[in-house]
């Protein structure tokens, strides 16, 4: 018989460009965060324009151990307290997600202790659980630097995927004609930001596969529009002014917030009986795009949630979280199993063509 016994549970994260370590105690869907530790490597890849997957492994070798000790003085325990450990397995960058589960597997050696692989999507999309906003089934809308996909989570093992991108994430373009305009990455925050003071409706930019049935969605052409629409302007004008950076991010936007808009009214349709839409990953923090999904939930008459934004981005405690059930019915994955660069949630579905060139980030 299933148990859900509350537990003490270590969760560890290092499938990107954070490290994290996290105590929850509880059970799922009913877990109290103890701590949550994340430390981000934002300064170590800025140089280089994305994330450096060497660069990212060694740093997270090297933080690993010193975040779990973090998690654990900020939550007030020591290992003696904990019952399992949870750590991502996949997907992700496969240099960090190697160092995590290496150092997992180390300390369930060192300690007696049961270890399960969890899959970091699995993580974002249970998240609604851990804040205790949504029952099953409800509609997850996972729009990140590196992933961008529709699921409806039935329960905590099973994940039906409707729709995503079939090139890159919306993070991705977001950061994409940040660059193009010239302006600091993480490009989210300053598109966002630069929008505020641009006419939406001077660029015509493409709603890209708005005219195709169903939830694929598609981020590629946009950016090549917008690269289009930039260098007309510097053909005629020289240069471009704060003015015409404004109006092309305000317009990049303004398409984005339409076409996730459309493709989750049409995702609403197809899930069934789906009481709430949520949404997470580092688009989420995105005021004009969670105000339109809002709108669209409203529409539908189902509840919205938003996880806050240190759940929404990569944390360990949605990975603690999405480990608990297993490690509550006395389940371990033992010491022989492997990280995986892919490892997609629906099995069912047919794969993805694109996952973001950032890599399986999501
Ligand atoms: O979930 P996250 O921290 O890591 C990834 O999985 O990639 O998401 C980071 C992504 C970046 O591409 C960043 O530009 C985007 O989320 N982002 C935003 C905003 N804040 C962060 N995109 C749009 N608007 C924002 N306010
Ligand atoms: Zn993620």
């Amino acid at each position: 018989m299933e148990r859900n016994r509350p537990l003490t549970v270590l969760g560890i994260e290092s499938s990107c460009d954070d490290t994290a370590a996290a105590i929850l105690r509880g059970r799922e869907g009913a877990a109290d965060i103890l701590s949550s530790y994340v430390w981000g490597q934002t300064d170590l890849h800025g140089a280089f324009g994305g994330v450096v997957p060497e660069i990212a492994a060694r740093a997270h070798v090297e933080r690993v151990d010193i975040c779990i000790e973090r998690a654990l003085a900020q939550a007030g325990v020591t290992l003696d307290d904990v019952d399992g450990i949870a750590v991502t397995a996949g997907p992700g960058l496969i240099g960090g997600v190697l160092a995590g589960v290496m150092c997992a597997k180390g300390i369930a050696a060192a300690r007696g202790l049961p270890v399960v692989g969890v899959n970091h999507l699995a993580g974002h999309a249970l998240t609604p659980r851990l804040t205790g906003e949504a029952a099953f089934p409800y509609l997850m809308l996972l729009v990140s630097g590196g992933h961008c996909q529709f699921l409806v989570v039935e329960g905590p093992e099973t994940f039906h995927r409707l729709g995503g991108t079939i090139d890159d994430a919306p993070g991705e373009a977001f950061d994409k004609v940040s660059r193009l305009l010239g302006l600091p990455q993480p490009g989210g925050p300053e598109i966002e930001q630069a929008a505020r003071r641009g006419d939406p409706s001077r660029f015509s930019l493409p709603r890209p596969l708005l005219d195709r049935e169903g939830c694929d969605l598609s981020f590629s052409g946009l950016k090549t529009a917008v690269l289009r629409a930039r260098d007309a302007v510097i053909a005629d004008k020289g240069g471009l002014t704060p003015t015409d950076r404004a109006d092309i991010a305000a317009s990049f936007q303004a398409a984005v917030v339409d076409v996730l808009a459309e493709k989750t009214r049409r995702a609403l349709r197809q899930a069934e009986n789906v009481g709430t839409l949520a949404v997470a990953g580092g688009v989420a923090a995105n005021g004009p795009i969670r105000a339109a999904l809002q709108q669209v939930a409203d529409a539908a008459g189902v509840r919205f949630t938003a996880p806050p934004l240190s759940l929404c981005t990569d944390n360990a405690a949605m990975i603690a979280h999405a480990g608990m059930l297993r490690l509550a019915r006395g389940e371990s994955d033992g010491l022989a199993f492997s990280a995986r660069p892919r490892w997609p949630l629906d099995a069912v579905a047919p794969a993805m063509l694109g996952a973001g060139r950032k890599g399986a980030k999501a």
